[in-house]
């Protein structure tokens, strides 16, 4: 089974409540949060303040994909702050085992997130202490981008790497992802599927959502 990570990136910010009923009427099950400082990636997002305010108008999972640079100052803070799911980057982090267990130990499920160029090696000694992967299938740092073709084969790769360890870890993968090649994403084993342009590129939140399901679902 899959499930549907709508990325709030491409949500009109200003009806962000009504946003948010559509995805839960679309069948989303997770509220895919990103936050971007400036400094990690390009951009500048949204913090904690939001989160907070998110907690309090859903029940749906949230899930925080944090694209900043020293996540281990922050990450407890957003798990105090509603969230379900905290990301840091391999790239980002370099005392990550630390930050796992502290997202962890928080009462959050912990993940690590993978830039596209960034090697499967550079997980494994960090893997049993995450309950999720979040491949990134595109560069971080903006929504609407193209989906970067070689993720399909790491994506096998994580699988097996996972499977052959007997892990439970469960595979996020973000970026680029539409009706048109999340049947093959999910066939490669990913389980919550981030889409931002996917789900309200058509502006119709709730129907972007059902297509996705609908798309994923042909291979299941
Ligand atoms: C990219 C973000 C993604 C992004 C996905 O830096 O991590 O979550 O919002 O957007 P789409 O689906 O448009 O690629
Ligand atoms: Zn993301």
């Amino acid at each position: 089974m899959f499930e549907i990570a709508p990325s709030i990136l491409s949500a009109d910010f200003a009806r962000l409540g009504e946003e948010i009923r559509a995805l839960e009427t679309g069948g989303a099950k997770v509220l895919h949060v990103d936050v971007m400082d400036g400094r990690f990636v390009p951009n500048i997002t949204i913090g904690i303040p939001v989160v907070k305010s998110l907690r309090k108008a859903t029940n749906l999972t949230i899930d925080c994909h944090l694209m900043i640079v020293e996540p281990s100052r922050y990450a407890v803070e957003f798990v105090k702050a509603g969230a379900d799911m905290v990301s840091v980057h391999v790239e980002a982090d370099v005392h990550l085992q630390r930050t796992l267990t502290a997202i962890r130990e928080a009462g959050g499920l912990a993940g690590i997130a993978i830039n596209p160029a960034t090697p499967l090696s550079s997980l494994e000694e960090a893997l049993p202490f995450a309950d999720f992967i979040l491949l990134m299938s595109v560069n971080p740092g903006f929504g609407g981008q193209k989906y970067i073709h070689t993720s399909t084969d790491k994506l096998r790769r994580l699988r097996r790497m996972i499977d052959e360890r007997g892990l439970k870890t469960r595979i996020e993968i973000d970026g680029g992802i539409d009706a048109s090649n999340i049947a093959a994403i999910v066939e490669s084993g990913a389980e919550i599927i981030v889409s931002g342009t996917g789900v309200f590129g058509k502006g119709d939140a709730a129907k972007g959502v059902k297509e996705l399901i609908e798309a994923g679902t042909a291979w299941v």
